[in-house]
């Protein structure tokens, strides 16, 4: 479908619809190497060839955030009560469409990814995908062997039982710190496995989905876009 040149940029994560404009207005926007005259010019993506300041714009159909969610906000894409993680998307990320692949807890806070593109979201979620998530979690008592053992047999909770898990100390975080590597995504589920032993998570942080890694750099509340490769570590 054929789209405005601005709203095109925007959507490329080149500049905002201001900047477009100016970049225009200054010869340094070409469309099939013709500069362009005017922001609200047409143009079909994926098949036009934009270039800005000689450097071409290349076309990403969806766009993937990576976010490092903060406690207090909901994984969600709207609600009356309390800000949501699309209410802390900067201006220029914001676009139509965009929802939290996979939730985090409200008081839950690390690696969390927006999208656009659907059939990435449920490729992700699939059991079948067997997507591995990381977290570190605070507790209230230090991980046993037995607490290990009873992870990697599956433990089960309230009526629901749990694929095998990973789970070791993490000292470096503080004695009553641990990780844990499970590959469903039930509803509480790391707060459950720990209940199910005795123990119970004060503090719960995501470090990494499939193979993305949570960018140590992006400060809490803060996100950034991935490129489609490192989008795709996640089914690595
Ligand atoms: N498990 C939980 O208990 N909470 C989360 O937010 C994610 C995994």
């Amino acid at each position: 479908m054929p789209e405005r040149l601005d709203k095109f940029l925007v959507s490329q994560n080149v500049c905002t619809r201001k900047e477009a404009a100016q970049l225009v207005r200054r010869g340094a926007v070409a469309v099939n190497g013709a500069p362009a005259l005017s922001p609200a010019q047409k143009l079909e993506p994926g098949a036009d060839r934009v270039a800005v300041e000689g450097r071409e714009v290349s076309y990403q159909e969806f766009l993937y955030i990576m976010m490092n969610k903060p406690a207090g906000v909901l994984s969600a894409t709207e609600d009356r009560h309390a800000p949501t993680v699309l209410d802390l998307l900067p201006p220029e990320l914001r676009r139509r469409g965009l929802f939290p692949a996979g939730r985090l807890d409200k008081d839950a806070t690390g690696l969390l990814l927006i999208t656009d593109d659907g059939g990435f979201a449920h490729r992700m979620l699939a059991p079948k995908s067997h997507v591995y998530k990381l977290y570190r979690a605070g507790l209230q008592r230090p991980v046993t062997e037995g607490d290990v053992a009873a992870f990697q047999a599956g433990v089960a909770f309230g009526g629901h039982a749990y694929a095998p898990a990973r789970l070791w100390p993490c000292p470096e975080a503080g004695e009553a710190a641990a990780w844990v590597e499970i590959r469903e995504g039930k509803f509480h589920q790391v707060k459950r496995m720990f209940q199910a032993v005795g123990n119970q998570v004060l503090t719960l942080e995501r470090r990494k989905i499939g193979g993305l890694l949570l960018d140590s750099t992006l400060p809490l509340g803060a996100c950034r876009p991935l490129s489609p490769e490192e989008a795709g570590q996640v089914f690595q």
